[in-house]
């Protein structure tokens, strides 16, 4: 499995933090330090502020994001917002099922599996998340969940919208936790999200994916997960609100 057939993306994960000035300010800070970067570089963002980022980000490599979508082009969904309404901002990149929203917002892997394809209808670029939690890791049923959330998630998506996907491996007790995984552990589930896809699309499909992996990665750990044969990048939480911590995690996925 060769890297250099794929692309390293450093995507922040905002989550529900910062205003639209804050925003700004955050961009202005990390636009300096990533603006020789070797790797894709993109910050999802909350809705309110896709506008500030939109506009802070122009001209610069660093690509803008929402967090979430939902499936209808429009109707009767109060406080949703489409794929559409994204991609009429400019918006370039989605995150679906981020276990956040499957813990506490009921989110199945159904209900992500429709986002993902609202999101390819819009040109859009998921970051899709995948991962398990601590009792399933230790039932030893990581590789089974995995890969079963990374097969229902693609149901329908067809090997050329493939190109449109980054899968990220987040595993649940590693988000937030300080916890992070072993770049052994995050190498593992990785290589099993890309036998997942290889037997659903192919070699080369499977050898040209974007898996990232995330869960507490900061600027002392980033090399060495980065390092790893299968992890071709990062979602990136709290470290991506720090702009020289971002700018030290988007260094060490630079190649
Ligand atoms: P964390 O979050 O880096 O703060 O652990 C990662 C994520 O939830 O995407």
């Amino acid at each position: 499995m060769n890297k250099a057939l794929r692309k390293a993306v450093i995507a922040g994960n905002w989550k529900m933090n910062k205003t639209p000035a804050e925003a700004k300010e955050l961009i202005e800070g990390i636009k300096p330090l990533v603006g020789g970067a070797g790797c894709g570089v993109v910050v999802c963002v909350p809705y309110v502020d896709l506008a500030a980022a939109m506009e802070a980000t122009r001209g610069t490599n660093i690509g803008v994001g929402a967090e979430n979508c939902h499936w209808e082009k429009s109707g009767a969904f109060t406080g949703e917002i489409s794929a559409d309404m994204l991609a009429a901002m400019g918006v370039q990149y989605v995150i679906i099922g981020h276990s956040e929203r499957r813990t506490y917002f009921g989110e199945t892997d159904v209900t992500v599996n429709k986002r993902v394809r609202a999101a390819l209808d819009s040109g859009l670029t998921v970051i899709l998340c995948v991962g398990e939690y601590l009792e399933q890791r230790e039932q030893g049923v990581t590789s089974e969940l995995v890969a079963m959330q990374t097969k229902i998630a693609l149901g329908g998506v067809s090997k050329e919208e493939l190109g449109k996907i980054i899968i990220a491996y987040e595993p649940v007790w590693a988000i937030g936790t300080g916890k992070t995984a072993t770049a052994a552990q995050a190498d593992e589930v990785c290589a099993t999200i890309r036998a997942t896809v290889k037997e659903l699309y192919g070699e080369d499909s499977a050898n040209a994916l974007t898996v990232q992996y995330g869960g507490s990665m900061n600027a002392k750990n980033a090399a060495e997960l980065l390092d790893q044969p299968n992890v071709d990048g990062g979602l990136i939480g709290g470290a991506s609100l720090k702009p020289a911590d971002f700018a030290e995690i988007v260094k060490a996925a630079s190649r």
